[in-house]
């Protein structure tokens, strides 16, 4: 699945870093006051599981303290630890109870037919399931899935080989584990297969899992269809089954749909005919399906049309036929891109992939039938941007690759989740760059995965990639940034240092060994290994496992310190584990098998070695002079900080200053040294001031990767400052750092222009815009009006594409209700997703508090003409804007109830917009008050808990990091000012 919503640009900047630094300004506020608050807060984080049931603890402790002068520390500890261990008592009932099926029966083989009814009034469907199973031991019972479903007990027959009928003594229901217990009058026979029949119905939802129905206008006429999303655990909601990635099956469909329109599912359509009950109604009937995990079956039924290139078809709405073209081309040279790649040909017949109107995730790998959300497919040359363009190609290339890698060989139990996501994640960029080289995606890969997970992985509320789940909502906890971009980077690393050859023999081998199968992470491993021994790669006492291991099995990632010893002429490498607060590390040691890469200013050939976990490295007679520099992690090979002596930073600063030697530099190095640097000072491990020195070197940069990086960790601090009294200081800055690149890359967008010129230009008038720059506002609004006056602005739009999310938000944010209304208009009577989600994004600018507050009502109105799927954007746009903040926040909390029922059980859009909705929390009084809220509402919330336990951390950080570089910081700016304002006068 391609689980991460991905925002425009302001609304990246809110969700990721920055959503949490909205939050601070809360804290700061009450620091004087509660300093002992946050020690509490701080102290309850490593105990309990559940947040919700902290801040309860937590808030009670609190009061106290604040009434009683002098409190005795230990009883403190006491009554925190007894309440404690109560809450998570009471929370453990609901986590830890066992949602596995028993192993002893297993499905072979299903027949399912099923008849949807898609007429306003009748949003259901019958179906019935001949499932065949074997049995392993003598049982009494089956157990199998099942969820919203209103099963036809009566209808329960199991048959045995010879058709005799075993009669069934009663049928239990389960709904705490969705299981459905069919208790039998007899023993069933181990080795015996049986046949298990069962009718039921249910209904075709509207919140994009299970069996659902989505719509769509044509001529301000609704038309419906029905589509499915079954991963991680939503197969259930359409029929019976044992719904575990490991049980699989073969599949065998029939699908009924009005004469009218058409169905596809993973298979081929064999034959149809007329239903006899139904009027108007036919049956498709399918061809048997490869054995597969109930998770990738996928059906829809639709009135799409579609297009074809051999065995490759897209479906995609009438109106919108012209958008699939990029899809139907790229589709099958990435298909056959991987099928060398892996050296294993897709196994089935066909493919199709269809982009739907409503859908919550990104898109969804469902083996032959992919399924995607508009824009995740959808491309309309001269409307959609070339980001849109990129997010097409690498979505596609993101659920190809799991055809083979979680399709064909699938994890054995979510546990591995990662393994599948991070991989897919990873060959996102590998398809993506071998259709589109001159994008260099590879380089973008190290700003948008590495360096942005490693901002989430530091956190203590952070996890290992692989991780035992249990219930749906720790499943579902799991499809994040962890399991997707952490899993790719290590992934990657891996790529590095066993070469690419052996890492892909490694690969194939392990694929061909658990074809149709189920695996865990440590069958890779041993394949990897077994590789990488026969070719010499690695150590035959050293396996991939042990040094995988370190990084999959443990939260977060090391800091590696560089110090040399000038005199001596040698170099020593430490490890310890990166945290927000370096005065904290202790004696806790996580170490890991660090693969070290080093090039230096006389010897640009990279040179590697290991770190292991027992010992730290130290390198001799390494020929370096004083004036040499040192750099490693080459092209931010590892997953890794790396820190230097003082020194040696001041070479690399030197090096970066000189206007034609910073180029020696590889651009992914240069943007490694910037993002480090900040970080590392932002945690405490480096003065700030070499890291923003450092940063003075932009002034000459031209590359869009570097100023992607700059811009991501400066952001950290422009946040900080946003509403100080001294943030003139840093805008003084900020617009001095991007004066030449602003002039450079000019206002005019040209399609002759390579992908990263573009993002370039994209990210730096985006900043100017912000920061006020007059030339970049005026050029904006001027834009914007030249579209607004135009006497067909739906199907005239003079805006370059690549501009309009900047243009179309300063232009909002300029203007009033007139401006608002009619890019809303646009939004109505667009056909084209990639466009919608601009304006969205753009319509949250407004400075009107109450356009913003009924968007915000609008995101959760069904027919206001905002589907559920965007609510996320919606509220993210209007917390991004400063203005919006408070709304959002207010809104959350008196509509929570509504939220909720709004998006249902989604909760990827929950999670999704309650991130957004506490990002600006800005008071004590507010912060006091959430508490509050959360406590009365701990049931309801605690399918968030991780995303609001998350967010409390990233806030003790900030305040921290007012306490502790706040002035530094104005400092070093003020001394920048002093220093170019005299040379500017
Ligand atoms: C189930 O049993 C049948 C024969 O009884 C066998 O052909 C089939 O392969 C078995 N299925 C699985 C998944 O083991
Ligand atoms: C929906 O329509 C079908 C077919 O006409 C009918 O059998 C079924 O009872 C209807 N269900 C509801 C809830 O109206
Ligand atoms: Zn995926």
């Amino acid at each position: 699945m391609d689980a991460v919503t991905t925002f425009g640009k302001q609304n990246r900047l809110s969700i990721s870093k920055n959503f949490a630094l909205l939050l601070v300004i809360l804290f700061i506020g009450c620091l004087v006051g509660t300093g002992v608050l946050v020690y509490h807060l701080s102290s309850c984080t490593t105990t309990t599981k559940s947040i919700i049931e902290k801040i309860e603890v937590c808030s009670k402790i609190s009061e106290n303290v604040s009434t009683t002068e002098i409190v005795d520390e230990k009883e403190i500890t006491t009554t925190t630890a007894v309440a404690i261990t109560e809450a998570a008592e009471k929370g453990a009932t609901n986590k830890s109870i066992d949602v596995r099926l028993p192993q002893s029966v297993f499905p072979d083989f299903y027949d399912l037919k099923l008849i949807p009814f898609l007429q306003e009034g009748n949003f259901t469907f019958h179906g019935q399931v001949d499932i065949k199973i074997n049995v392993t031991e003598k049982v009494n019972n089956i157990t199998l899935h099942a969820d919203e479903l209103v099963i036809n007990e009566a209808s329960i027959i199991l048959h045995d080989k010879e058709n005799k009928t075993i009669p069934v003594l009663k049928v239990g229901n389960d709904s705490d584990r969705q299981f459905l217990v069919i208790y039998l009058t007899k023993e069933l026979d181990p080795e015996t297969q049986y046949n298990l029949h069962i009718e039921f119905t249910g209904i075709l939802n509207d919140v994009m899992q299970g069996f659902y129905r989505s719509s769509y206008l044509v001529e301000q006429k609704v038309r419906w269809i029905a589509a499915t999303q079954f991963q991680a655990t939503d197969a259930r909601k359409a029929f019976p089954c044992f719904d575990e990635p490991a049980m699989k099956a073969k599949f065998k469909l029939s699908l009924a749909r009005p004469k009218n329109m058409s169905t596809i599912s993973n298979m081929r359509i064999i034959s149809s005919e007329a239903v006899k009950e139904v009027e108007d109604y036919e049956w498709d009937y399918y061809e048997e399906s490869v054995p597969m995990s109930t998770y990738l079956v996928a059906f829809v039924v639709s009135d799409f049309v579609s297009l074809h290139n051999g065995n490759f078809s897209v479906w995609v709405r009438k109106d919108a036929q012209a958008q699939a073209k990029y899809s139907l081309d790229a589709g099958p040279k990435i298909l056959k891109y991987f099928e060398d790649f892996f050296q294993i040909k897709f196994p089935l017949p066909k493919l199709d992939m269809i982009a739907l109107p409503d859908f919550a995730a990104g898109a969804m790998e469902n083996w032959g039938l992919v399924t995607y959300r508009e824009t995740a497919m959808l491309y309309e040359e001269g409307v959609s941007s070339r980001s849109s363009l990129q997010r097409v190609t690498s979505v596609i290339a993101h659920e190809l690759a799991h055809q083979w890698f979680g399709n064909l060989v699938t994890p054995k139990w979510w546990t591995d989740l990662w393994l599948n996501e991070g991989f897919a994640s990873y060959m996102e960029y590998v398809g993506t760059n071998a259709v589109e080289p001159s994008w260099k995606v590879m380089d973008q890969f190290v700003v948008h995965e590495l360096q942005n997970v490693l901002e989430l992985d530091v956190l203590k509320s952070s996890h290992p990639v692989s991780i035992q789940v249990n219930n749906p909502v720790e499943i579902n906890d799991i499809f994040d940034r962890i399991s997707y971009a952490k899993g790719a980077t290590i992934i990657r690393m891996m790529d590095y240092f066993l070469s690419t050859k052996i890492f892909k023999q490694g690969l194939t081998s392990y694929l061909n060994n658990r074809t149709y199968s189920s695996a865990e992470q440590d069958d890779l491993w041993a394949a990897l290994t077994e590789e990488a021994h026969k070719h010499n790669v690695l150590n035959t006492n050293l396996t991939v496992k042990q040094i995988m291991d370190t990084w999959t099995l443990q939260t977060g990632f090391p800091l590696v310190t560089v110090t040399r010893s000038y005199n001596k002429n040698s170099v020593s490498f430490k490890q310890e584990k990166f945290t927000l607060q370096r005065e904290e590390h202790n004696a806790s040691q996580v170490l890991w098998w660090i693969p070290i890469t080093y090039i230096s200013s006389n010897n640009k050939h990279i040179n590697s070695t290991w770190m292991s976990v027992d010992s730290n490295v130290q390198l001799h007679n390494i020929t370096l002079s004083d004036a040499d520099w040192l750099l490693v992690n080459v092209d931010q090979r590892g997953y890794y900080r790396v820190n230097y002596d003082p020194k040696n930073w001041q070479l690399l600063i030197k090096q970066l200053l000189n206007t034609n030697g910073y180029t020696t530099f590889s651009t992914t190095n240069r943007a490694q040294m910037i993002d480090d640097s900040l970080n590392l000072a932002a945690a405490g491990y480096l003065d700030y001031e070499i890291a923003l020195n450092l940063t003075t070197y932009l002034v000459h940069e031209k590359d869009c990767i570097p100023w992607m990086s700059a811009f991501e960790s400066l952001d950290y601090v422009q946040e900080m400052m946003v509403k100080s009294a001294d943030f003139d200081k840093y805008k003084f800055y900020m617009t001095s750092l991007i004066k030449n690149i602003y002039a450079h890359v000019g206002f005019e967008d040209s399609p002759n222009n390579t992908q990263l010129t573009i993002y370039n230009r994209m990210e730096v008038l985006w900043r100017a815009c912000y920061l006020g720059n007059i030339d970049c506002i005026k050029n904006a609004v001027a834009y914007f009006y030249n579209w607004k006056s135009a006497p067909n602005a739906d199907t005239y739009n003079p805006i370059s594409p690549n501009l309009k999310n900047i243009i179309y938000c300063v232009a909002i944010r300029a203007g009033g209700q007139e401006e608002w209304d009619f890019a809303w208009q646009r939004y109505l009577a667009s056909n084209v997703g990639s466009e919608k989600d601009i304006i969205m994004s753009a319509l949250g600018c407004s400075r009107e508090t109450w356009i913003l507050s009924r968007y915000l009502y609008w995101a959760v109105t069904d027919g206001s003409g905002i589907r559920k799927q965007d609510s996320p954007r919606v509220f993210s746009s209007v917390s991004s804007n400063i203005i919006g903040q408070d709304l959002v926040y207010r809104f959350f909390k008196n509509n929570w109830g509504l939220l909720k029922q709004h998006l249902g059980s989604s909760l990827m859009l929950l999670n999704a917009v309650v991130k957004t909705c506490i990002s600006h929390i800005n008071t004590e009084k507010d912060l006091q008050d959430f508490k509050i809220f959360l406590a009365a509402h701990s049931e309801e919330l605690s399918v968030v808990s991780k995303t609001i336990e998350q967010s409390l951390e990233q806030i003790e950080a900030n305040v921290r990091w007012m306490n502790n570089h706040y002035a530094k910081v104005v400092e070093w700016l003020k001394w920048y000012k002093k220093v170019h304002s005299k040379l500017t006068v």
